[in-house]
């Protein structure tokens, strides 16, 4: 996007800035996606919370003001942590995150659903896995490796993984997370039982099972751990988690796995490469 094109930058915390944008633009329905997210959260828990929670409040309030239609509010397998079973994590099970960012997205749900009950506004959300996607860099998560890899792999044929080999976390590729977001936000609300806590789930590996799957595309891919302190974040999460209540409500279904998300990421990373645009945006 063109810096002339681009659109100038608003503050979420600020209630202000964004009620001009909602009046300007007459709109009804909001997709919340500013946070902060987990690594960069550790680093800046205040900053962490007022992004993540007065922003919300000031998207949910806007709604209520401008009687908005509908407002999405993506929630995060980091809403999890200690006493939580790690295999196939059930919907309803203990929340007790570690980190502020995970603190932030149980207090979003609660929020959310809070907003559902008492004042009628319609507020969904789901707890995304890490994102991987060709488009969007990555943005201070703990997953974040499952993106960059792909570019180093593109680039240098070779990744230093901040997390350690084994660490098996749930993932999704980007097209499923913005089809699945469509796919909530445009459920029966009627037929929902849940509102801003669904779990949402594609697929779970660990970086040395990405590794493998680049590998096959790249034989001379090489990785190498240097564990920091995005492992413990890491460890304190799920590593698959339990969808079904998204798939019996609002009929989710992943489409991608590790091995066709793998072949498309390198696809379109590789044309970049070629073009000389690989890191840009
Ligand atoms: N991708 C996020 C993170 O790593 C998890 O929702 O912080």
């Amino acid at each position: 996007m063109s810096a002339k094109s681009r659109p100038s930058r608003k503050d979420v915390g600020k209630i202000e800035t964004i009620e001009e944008v909602v009046k300007k633009h007459d709109i009804d329905t909001v997709y919340h996606m500013a946070a902060i997210l987990s690594a960069t959260g550790e680093k800046n828990p205040q900053l962490c919370w007022h992004v993540n929670m007065d922003g919300t409040m000031n998207i949910l309030e806007l709604g209520l003001k401008y009687e908005m239609a509908r407002i999405i509010v993506p929630s995060s397998i980091a809403v999890w942590g200690a006493g939580v079973p790690l295999d196939d994590t059930p919907q309803e099970t203990v929340l007790k995150p570690t980190t502020m960012y995970g603190v932030t997205k149980v207090c979003g749900e609660l929020l959310g659903d809070y907003y559902v009950q008492r004042f009628g506004l319609d507020v969904r959300g789901l707890r995304y896995p890490g994102i991987i996607s060709h488009e969007t860099l990555p943005g201070g998560g703990t997953t974040d490796y499952s993106v960059e890899i792909f570019y180093e792999a593109v680039d240098k044929g070779k990744y230093e993984c901040f997390l350690k080999e084994d660490t098996m976390l749930p993932m999704m590729y980007m097209p499923d997370c913005i089809n699945g977001t469509i796919q909530l936000a445009e459920a029966d609300f009627s037929k929902l039982k849940h509102h801003c806590d669904f779990n949402h789930a594609a697929t779970s590996f660990n970086p040395t099972q990405l590794a493998a799957e680049i590998k096959k595309h790249i034989p001379g891919f090489e990785i190498t751990y240097k564990p920091d302190y995005r492992q413990e974040i890491a460890d304190s999460w799920p590593n698959s988690i339990d969808d079904s209540a998204a798939r019996e409500e609002w009929g989710w279904k992943p489409e991608w796995d590790l091995s066709s998300m793998t072949e498309d990421m390198l696809k379109h990373l590789r044309e970049r490469k070629e073009a000389g645009t690989l890191y840009e945006r």
